[in-house]
């Protein structure tokens, strides 16, 4: 019989599964797997943060506790608090009412309803997206996959591991017109370098000239420095610079939620009157693709974010989080220096967040994983997350050799 399916190409493999898969298989006592972004303990372990387990514990004890279906919008415990997270509990843009906030599937449920809310409704009707190269593996495929042309902006420098912002700001400049960026708020994936404050200025003008709508991409807020509000400082000066613009924000980081889903996407538009509109949409997006969000992971974040003593707790945790991950950068910094490996070894200090782009080659990363048993994505990105005091003189040693292996013969 014929197939409707037979002239189905396979889809191209996800790098980061694909390393998740091999890295599983591998039973080396010496494996060290630096490829997920996933929080992990000195004892290489996941971490529940002591605060979630408190959430976890009141809601079990709610004589009133149910599985019902969340509201099309979602929770508005976590919806109304996200808000004051991302853009400040005295944003003139939520005190104007401009704001709308959707729960979604995690950060990239948000990434998702906002990329097909444009595709219907953009600036320009033949907006493409813009995204930095590079950028989170799944971002082309996400926004190509809501129907949407996707082009890039520099944003490496691949000799010197900083931002090119020169060059960032030489291709938004030459973008056609209302265009929609995608930017990430903070901690960049996978490159860890983050404009400076007068770089998000720069990149405002230059957005502000050319009537760009920022998209802006938050998974990292509080986990990159700690500090929540430093980590939404790009989001609110857009905001405050009076754009209207997208945000899709993740809890799976800097709460540990990683697989219960939750996060929101945060749309604010210029006057209050087209809320109504907007919103409805939005809704209409969310309710066509998921009906409704998940509950659990909601609730635990609604009550976290609601409790003015969880949420402090909770920044603590996110600071145990933080501080481990800078310890470690520096760590593998200091023994690669103390070994000489050649190179400079600074960026990995200099970044922030979750990854380090290491400036390792694929050959290196190639052999790091078949001699060494060191698992980390082809681009050579670290989670730093993966390191711990049991594994990053073995790690440094690992690179060592490898960076000063002579490479293969042709
Ligand atoms: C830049 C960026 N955006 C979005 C996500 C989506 O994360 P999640 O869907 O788990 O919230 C990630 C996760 O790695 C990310 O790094």
């Amino acid at each position: 019989m014929p197939s409707f399916f037979a002239a189905i190409p396979p889809a191209p493999a996800d790098g980061i599964l694909k390393l998740s898969v091999l890295s599983k298989a591998d039973a080396n006592p010496s494996k060290v797997d630096l490829g997920v972004g996933a929080y992990r303990t000195d004892d290489g372990q996941p971490w529940v943060l002591p605060v979630v387990q408190e959430a976890e514990r009141r809601l079990a004890s709610e004589p009133s506790a149910n599985h019902e279906y969340l509201a099309v919008g979602g929770l508005p415990a976590l919806t109304s608090g996200a808000q004051k997270l991302i853009f400040g509990a005295d944003s003139p843009a939520l005190a104007e009412g401009r704001v709308y906030t959707i729960q979604t599937i995690s950060g990239t449920g948000a990434n998702m309803v906002g990329a097909v809310f444009l595709k219907q409704f953009k600036p320009q009707r033949d907006a493409a997206i813009y995204i930095s190269r590079p950028t989170w593996g799944n971002h082309r495929s996400l926004f190509q996959t809501a129907g949407h042309e996707v082009r890039e902006y520099r944003y490496c420098n691949y000799e010197s591991l900083d931002l090119d912002i020169d060059g960032m700001l030489a291709d938004l400049r030459a973008a056609p017109p209302s265009q929609v960026v995608v930017l990430h708020a903070c901690a960049h994936n996978p490159t860890g370098i983050d404009p400076t404050e007068a770089q998000w200025e720069a990149i405002a003008d230059v957005m502000a000239e050319r009537g760009h709508l920022p998209f802006f991409d938050c998974a990292y807020q509080g986990f990159a420095t700690g500090d929540v509000d430093r980590d939404a400082f790009a989001i609110r000066l857009f905001a405050a610079r009076g754009f209207e613009l997208l945000v899709a924000e993740s809890f799976a980081k800097n709460m540990g939620l990683y697989g219960e889903r939750t996060g929101c996407l945060h749309v604010v538009v210029a006057n209050a009157e087209q809320l109504p509109a907007v919103s409805s949409q939005l809704n209409r997006v969310s309710r066509a693709t998921i009906s409704t969000a998940s509950a659990y992971g909601a609730k635990i974040a609604g009550t976290v974010l609601q409790d003015p003593a969880l949420y402090r707790e909770w920044l603590d945790n996110m600071q145990t989080m933080s501080a481990r991950i800078k310890a470690m950068r520096a760590a593998l910094r200091s023994r690669l220096e103390a070994l000489h490996t050649p190179g400079d070894w600074s960026h990995v200090t200099s970044q922030i967040g979750m990854f380090s782009f290491t400036g390792l080659s694929t050959t290196q990363v190639a052999a790091l994983r078949d001699q060494y048993h060191l698992y980390m994505t082809d681009d050579g990105r670290i989670s730093v997350a993966g390191l711990n005091s049991h594994n990053v003189d073995y790690v440094a040693r690992a690179i060592d050799a490898v960076v000063r292996a002579p490479p293969p013969a042709l």
